[in-house]
C-alpha cells in the first residue's frame, strides 16, 4: 500500500506520516528532507544556491546517511530547500530515490508537495493536509523553540507564506492537491485527532475498515 501525503509548509505532514506508517507497519519518507539535504550540501561546499549544475550533482550523489543530519530541520534550511526544489533537474534526480522507496514491501508513506501528483500518481490513498497559516506558524514556532532556535513568530509566519507562494507558483511540480486527494484541515485538530481523522480517511478510501480501530 502506498499513502501519499502533501500539503503546505508546517502543516504537520511529517508527524502524521510517521504515525500512519508506524500504525500500518509501512516505511516512511519525509521527502522534504531530500531537498533540505541537497541545499545543505551546497551550503557545506560554499556553493551558491543559484548554481543549478552543482545542485543537480548534489541531488544525484545524495546518500541516505545525509538525511539524518539534525541541521536539516532548521528554519533556514527549509527556505534554502524551497529555492533549489524549483529546479527541474534537481527534482528529476530525486525522483528515482523516491520511486525506489515507494516500491518497497509491504508499502510506504511518503510526504511532500508533489507525491500525489508526480511521484506516486497511482498511490492507494492521497491526503492533502492543510491548516491556517497562523496555526502552522504557531506549531513551527514551538518546534523550533524546542530545538533551541529562537526565531520570532512573525518571522516564521512570513517565511511560511513566502515559501508556500514559491512552492505553489513554480512551473515544475507545484504544490497542489491531486484531483483524487482527500483534504484534511487540521487547524482545530491536535496531532492525535489529526492522526485519527487521517486513519479514518485511509480506511474509507481502501475499504479496510479494520484499519481505523
Ligand atoms: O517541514 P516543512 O513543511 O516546512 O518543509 P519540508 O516538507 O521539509 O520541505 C522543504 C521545502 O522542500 C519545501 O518548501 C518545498 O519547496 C520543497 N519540497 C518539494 O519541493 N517537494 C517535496 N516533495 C518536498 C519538499
Amino acid at each position: 500500500m502506498i499513502i501519499a501525503i502533501d500539503g503546505p509548509a508546517a502543516s504537520g505532514k511529517g508527524t502524521l506520516g510517521r504515525r500512519l506508517a508506524d500504525h500500518l507497519g509501512l516505511a516512511h519518507l519525509d521527502t522534504g528532507l531530500l531537498y533540505r539535504a541537497v541545499a545543505c550540501a551546497l551550503i557545506d561546499r560554499k556553493t551558491a544556491l543559484s548554481d543549478i549544475a552543482a545542485a543537480t550533482h548534489a541531488a544525484e550523489t545524495l546518500t541516505p546517511e545525509q538525511l539524518a543530519d539534525p541541521r536539516l530541520r532548521g528554519a533556514a534550511m527549509g527556505e534554502f530547500a524551497s529555492v533549489i526544489s524549483a529546479y527541474q533537474p534537481v527534482r528529476d534526480a530525486l525522483l528515482a530515490f523516491q520511486h525506489q522507496f515507494a516500491r518497497q514491501q509491504p508499502g510506504a508513506v511518503l510526504d511532500g508537495r508533489d507525491i500525489g501528483t508526480v511521484v506516486c500518481p497511482d498511490a492507494d490513498v492521497k491526503l492533502f493536509i492543510t491548516a491556517a497559516p497562523e496555526e502552522r506558524a504557531r506549531r513551527r514556532h514551538l518546534e523550533l523553540q524546542n530545538r533551541g532556535e529562537n526565531t520570532a513568530y512573525d518571522t516564521i509566519l512570513s517565511d511560511i507564506l513566502r515559501r508556500d507562494g514559491r512552492d505553489m507558483t513554480r512551473s515544475t511540480a507545484p504544490l497542489k492537491a491531486a484531483a483524487d486527494a482527500l483534504t484534511l484541515d487540521t487547524t482545530h485538530l491536535d496531532a492525535e485527532a489529526a492522526f485519527k481523522a487521517a486513519l479514518a480517511l485511509v480506511a474509507a478510501r481502501t475499504g479496510k475498515t479494520d484499519l481505523a480501530s
